[in-house]
């Protein structure tokens, strides 16, 4: 039958099926030979410990002489077979050292035909990419496939996958570029979330490279990302993409434009939340650079404004003067190239001029992030944090870490730098002084916490003249103790922070005109389908409870949050029996902030429904269950209080007077008009329900 088969297809002048010589998906390599260390027992599941991460492999496996790090030299030798088609095509990435890591085609023991990885600086990327040999002048003969990894030093491996005969020429995707005149503001660049040929980019001014990033560009666009070019309309540049498919018309569609793509319908997309801050296009991350100067608060966010997921670290910034309501200003910091990007850090106001980079009557405001390759830096700006000038003497501070925050300790009269490191491979936070921002001098450090280092002081509520420091990392967990302005003491545990899930890398605002200490945090909250992801939380006052336990972190709605509030219904005063439920109906999808104060008599349920979000509170167990999150809250003289704010991509929930602070993303289903409690399994007393309808924090919306 097969026999019949293919002959029918050769007559019908189809392709003769290709032969796949080696996909390496099994658990060892099967009858090729390895020798050496370099290529390990079996193929790579994937990237080895201490790799960057490798992609562009097929299926599971790929050779990746990584095993046993750069150090390592080897060769993984295939069996003897017969050319039998024109083409040899495969994946093909790693080093780039010829003679040392590549791939060899030998014909009756001689070498014909050889390829390698791109790399050989360091940098780059562990990504496969096609490749092919011609290999029509040995059909018949007899041949062998040798990788080789003789290299030790940096970029000395080598990968390859996907080894195939083929008759078909293999079609590779490579350079292209286009030139046009920038008559507009703006750059608007087509793409697609997902798709399969990521490029990097680069955008070039009369011969200088003045932009860098990746982007999957794609002729059938989904969205497009813009980027601004103000500094050079009226100029001719020309973008170049690194590995375009021939015939691929993506760069012809980049288009130069006044305004953003869709403009008119941002902020009004599905998934937008309406009281929780996003950026227009692109992904973001954490909050940076949180700082109240000259009349507004400063939200800066780790954005890529080229992708819906993460990469290209730049500094988006927004603006506000009531710390709910944001406009989105144009990006802060740019990364300089896709080896020096601006990671996470924070911003001060230098009210002394300590640095000496005042100029003007605004507040001088000097920021501080990491570069992916250089270290910490600094930067000014005295625009009222628009545009920024880095200090020449960058980097201020060089070591295994990230995440600077900046803060003014008075009773010393200096700066404090509080940054992550990893130094002797452990997780620290390392303290820095400076009395100028610029000359730094490491002071002392304390280990267990990870990433995005914060610290504030607080009074202790209820113990009139008591002030505590709260040193908190990424994860949310935190001490408390003392902070004489080199050194952290601790007087309690690590205690845990909030209690949801996908809060990340919060952080507080400096120069609060109230003296208060707000933070807002990542919400790890996906927007699928949308031109645009995840989103911060609200934002949060904290404040220090005195507990049996010693003193706890409190959460609270900023009062500013009021201001959302457009209708308000107060229901309540009503005991519910089981089966029984107290519901009001909102109308449309827009957020809601609902408040209850309950008695559930004995093991009774109560369960909400918020715009869907499933919600329950069980009085047995002294347990709320916030999308299927479990978190302890227990109730106090009876009685439970409860503020939750949905919002179209997550819900926040905080309860035991702020001592719990239980956010959570989740999509809200749509349609879901009831805000109401029901009781199961009991009686539940609903003392008080007062639900709110919240505007938007957006322009004109
Ligand atoms: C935390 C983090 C930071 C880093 C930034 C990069 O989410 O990994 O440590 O600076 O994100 O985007």
């Amino acid at each position: 039958m097969n026999v019949i088969f293919v002959a029918l297809l050769a007559v019908a002048g189809q392709a003769t099926p290709d032969i796949v010589l080696a996909d390496f998906e099994g658990a060892d390599y099967g009858a090729w030979i390895a020798e050496g260390k370099a290529f390990g027992a079996g193929p790579a599941r994937g990237t080895l410990p201490g790799q960057m991460p490798v992609s562009g492999f097929r299926g599971k496996g790929l050779v990746n002489s990584f095993a046993g790090g750069d150090r390592t030299t080897g060769t993984l030798t295939s069996p003897e077979f017969p050319i039998e088609r024109a083409f040899i095509s495969f994946l093909v990435g790693g080093g780039g050292h010829p003679g040392k890591t590549e791939l060899r085609l030998l014909v009756e023991g001689k070498v014909v035909r050889t390829a390698t990885g791109p790399n050989t600086q360091p940098g780059g990327s562990e990504e496969l990419a096609p490749a092919y040999w011609d290999v029509g002048p040995w059909r018949g003969k007899s041949a062998r496939i040798v990788v080789v990894d003789e290299a030790t030093g940096g970029w000395g491996h080598i990968n390859a996958d996907h080894i195939v005969q083929t008759n078909a020429k293999p079609v590779i995707p490579g350079p292209a570029q286009r030139e046009l005149a920038l008559d507009k503001r703006y750059l608007l660049f087509p793409v697609r979330t997902g798709s399969p040929a990521r490029q990097r980019v680069t955008v070039s001014v009369e011969g200088v490279q003045v932009r860098e990033f990746d982007i999957e560009l794609d002729d059938k666009p989904g969205w497009y990302a813009h980027l601004d070019m103000t500094p050079w309309k009226g100029k001719k540049v020309t973008l170049a993409a690194n590995k375009l498919a021939p015939g691929s018309k993506a760069l012809e569609l980049v288009v130069s434009s006044e305004t953003i793509w869709e403009e008119e319908k941002v902020y009004r997309e599905a998934l937008r939340n309406q009281a929780h801050f996003s950026p227009r296009r692109g992904w973001t991350n954490d909050p940076n650079g949180m700082v109240y100067a000259n009349g507004e608060y400063h939200l800066y966010f780790q954005h890529n404004p080229y992708g819906w997921n993460w990469g290209n670290m730049h500094w988006g910034h927004a603006v506000s003067t009531d710390l709910v309501r944001w406009r989105e200003e144009p990006i802060a910091l740019y990364q300089r190239s896709l080896n020096d990007m601006a990671f996470s850090g924070s911003a001060v106001v230098d009210r002394d001029n300590t640095s000496g980079w005042k100029k003007g009557d605004n507040d001088l405001l000097v920021l501080a992030y990491t570069s992916t390759g250089r270290g910490e830096c600094v930067a000014w700006s005295n625009d009222r944090g628009r545009t920024w000038t880095e200090h020449d003497g960058n980097p201020v501070v060089r070591h295994k870490g990230r995440d600077p925050r900046l803060l003014w300790h008075a009773p010393t009269r200096q700066w404090v730098m509080a940054v992550y490191d990893e130094e002797e491979g452990k997780q620290w936070i390392v303290f820095h002084t400076s009395p100028d921002l610029k000359k730094w001098t490491k002071r002392s450090r304390i280990e267990g916490f990870f990433e995005c280092p914060d610290m504030f002081e607080l009074p202790v509520e209820g113990r009139p003249g008591e002030r505590k420091w709260v040193l908190t990392a990424a994860s949310s967990e935190y001490m408390v103790g003392s902070f004489d302005g080199s050194a952290f003491r601790p007087e309690t545990p690590k205690l845990q922070g909030h209690r949801g899930k996908g809060f990340y890398a919060a952080q507080t605002f400096t120069n609060d005109p109230k003296g208060r200490v707000i933070q807002v945090g990542w919400m790890q909250a996906p927007s699928p389908g949308m031109a645009f992801n995840q989103a911060m939380s609200a934002p949060l006052e904290l404040s220090l409870r005195q507990t049996a336990d010693g003193p706890r972190l409190a959460w609270k709605l900023v009062d500013e949050w009021a201001g959302l509030r457009k209708s308000t219904a107060t229901l309540g005063g009503q005991t519910l029996a089981a089966g029984q439920t107290r519901t009001h109906s909102i109308p449309g999808s827009g957020p809601v902030e609902a408040r209850f104060e309950l008695a559930c008599r004995g093991k009774a349920r109560a369960v909400f429904s918020i715009r869907g979000v499933p919600l329950a509170y069980d009085g047995g167990k002294g347990e709320l269950d916030v999308a299927g999150h479990k978190v302890a809250v227990p109730a106090r003289e009876g009685k439970v209080e409860l503020v939750v704010v949905t919002d179209r991509t997550l819900v926040e929930v905080f309860a035991d007077g702020g001592l719990v602070y239980a956010p959570r993303p989740f999509i809200a289903k749509a349609g879901a008009e009831t805000v109401g409690v029901g009781a199961e399994g009991g009686q539940v007393e609903v003392k008080s329900m007062t639900i709110h309808s919240l505007g938007s924090i957006w322009p004109g919306k």
